[in-house]
């Protein structure tokens, strides 16, 4: 039987929704209250049992690497002030069983192409893509969900959430058939269709669990929507030949891409953190 121990984190997208805040940093480095997007992202992974991290960077890059990297001056100057519990906690960004690896996009040519580049790390194992942008907050974590998922039936699995019709252009978005619970079996997926030719309201969002046979597709696309090499495209490459599935995952998904969704994933966040959460209950209250 066939577990996910690697996961996939594209983090070398350009950000531009986000700009100037992405002019010099990635994205996934943005802060929800007090940790960047991409430590909650590890952090899912983590408790999906998963210890090999596949980190798909770009330009800026160092900034991710540096967050999950031993950082001796801020360690020390920590240790001389005597703050021990800060000190913790930088040192404890990640528990010290996981591996994080880090392989180079050259340039911005779409999600596809970013995971295509996780190949040779990734090798015939299946694998789990997080795009941290897309901040879930589950119980259990999203990834977890899918991996149990994943562990029952040996297909790969999409997370799905149903979206407002008019927003289909923003998504791949799948067509499917009842399989059992919250768990279908997709028949067919376009990436960005137009409202009125999308073939349901069941968007894929960024979790995915993928059997290496995506990479053989990967490497025979062209670019699609946008100009970029699709994920999407390759999974309907796949479509053909294994039976993929869309889980339908228990959580708030919080597009955190957008300014939007960061927003409200802030506030959300905000209102549960354990340290100032009542703190700024109160002073949305006084808004
Ligand atoms: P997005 O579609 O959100 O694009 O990428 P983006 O470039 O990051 O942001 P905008 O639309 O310009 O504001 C989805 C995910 O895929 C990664 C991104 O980092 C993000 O996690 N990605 C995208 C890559 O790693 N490489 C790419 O070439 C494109």
């Amino acid at each position: 039987m066939r577990k996910v121990t690697k996961a996939v984190f594209p983090v070398a997208g350009m950000g531009s929704r986000f700009l100037p805040a992405t002019k010099a940093s990635p994205k996934e480095m943005m802060p929800i209250v007090d940790k960047p997007l991409i430590q909650y992202a590890v952090e899912e992974a983590v408790a999906a049992g998963i210890r090999d991290m596949v980190f798909i960077t770009g330009r800026n890059k160092r900034a991710i690497e540096d967050h999950f990297d031993k950082a001796y001056e801020v360690e020390s100057e920590l240790a001389a002030r005597g703050k021990s519990e800060l000190l913790e906690l930088v040192r404890n960004i990640i528990p010290k069983s996981v591996n994080c690896i880090y392989i180079r996009q050259p340039e911005p040519l779409g999600l596809g192409h970013a995971v295509l580049c996780a190949q040779p790390a990734v090798n015939d194992e299946v694998f789990a893509v997080i795009l941290a942008d897309d901040l879930i907050d589950g119980d259990p974590p999203a990834l977890r969900q899918m991996t149990e998922v994943f562990e029952r039936h040996q297909s790969p699995v999409l997370a799905v959430q149903q979206i407002p019709r008019e927003q289909t252009r923003q998504y791949g978005v799948v067509k499917t058939e009842p399989v059992a619970g919250n768990i279908e079996r997709v028949m067919g997926i376009v990436e960005k269709p137009k409202p009125e030719a999308a073939p349901s309201t069941l968007a894929v969002v960024g979790r995915y669990i993928l059997t290496p046979r995506i990479f053989h597709h990967l490497a025979q696309l062209k670019p699609g929507a946008g100009s970029e090499i699709q994920l999407t495209d390759a999974i309907e490459a796949l479509l053909a030949e294994d039976r993929v599935l869309a889980h339908r995952f228990n959580g708030t998904r919080y597009d955190c891409g957008s300014k939007l969704g960061y927003l409200q994933a802030t506030v959300a966040y905000g209102r549960k953190h354990p340290e100032i959460g009542d703190a700024f209950e109160r002073f949305l209250k006084t808004l």
